[in-house]
């Protein structure tokens, strides 16, 4: 009897250190970018050149994440420049189909994804700018968010000071 008792108790740890070592942030960012984001900028995050621009190594997805973030919560309309190719698209809006916990995911997947690396984005983050944000009603335009007052998280240290224009037209 002991030793069915020690075994389902091992059996128990073992499970909950599998559930816990899993990353199931990263596994939900990719399913979001997969169901939201990939018919757009594909698969592979390239996007199609001169309709919807790439997601692999641009400023927009590596730099400021608070710039990142309003972008996706309420979409970018105009011309942009990514990869010395001209956009003028429309890149639709996000904040009521997807939870602050969801774009933290998506966001840190593709910050991630295909070669890129940079920092992960947390639901906190996401809460601040959308809560900053909460009063826009149309999406940004390019020239908008090369604003530093259009970056950074508000009530972050960082935003205290004046920040750098990190963007750049690649
Ligand atoms: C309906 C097509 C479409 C969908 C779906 C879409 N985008 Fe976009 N996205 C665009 C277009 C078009 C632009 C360029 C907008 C412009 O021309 O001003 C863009 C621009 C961007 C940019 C800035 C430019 C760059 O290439 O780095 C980012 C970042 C981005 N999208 C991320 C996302 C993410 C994340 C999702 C999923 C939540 C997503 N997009 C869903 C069409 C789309």
């Amino acid at each position: 009897m002991r030793t069915v008792f020690g075994v389902i108790t091992l059996l128990v740890v073992a499970a909950v250190v599998v559930a816990f070592a899993a990353s199931p942030t990263a596994d939900e960012g990719e399913k979001l970018y997969l169901s939201r984001c990939m018919s757009c900028h594909q698969v592979d995050g390239l996007g199609i050149a001169g309709v919807f621009p790439p997601l692999v190594k641009t400023d927009w997805v590596t730099g400021d994440e608070g710039r990142l973030i309003r972008l996706v919560l309420d979409g970018m309309m105009g011309e942009v420049k990514v990869d010395g190719v001209i956009y003028s698209g429309a890149m639709p809006p996000w904040k009521s189909f997807l939870s602050d916990d969801e774009v933290a995911a998506l966001l840190t997947y593709i910050r991630e994804a295909w070669g890129n690396d940079a920092s992960a984005v947390t639901a906190q983050q996401v809460a601040r700018v959308r809560e900053a944000s909460a009063d826009r009603s149309t999406p940004w335009s390019a020239e908008e968010l090369m604003q530093p007052s259009n970056q950074g998280i508000p009530g972050s240290l960082e935003a205290l000071f004046a920040r750098p224009d990190t963007s750049s037209h690649r």
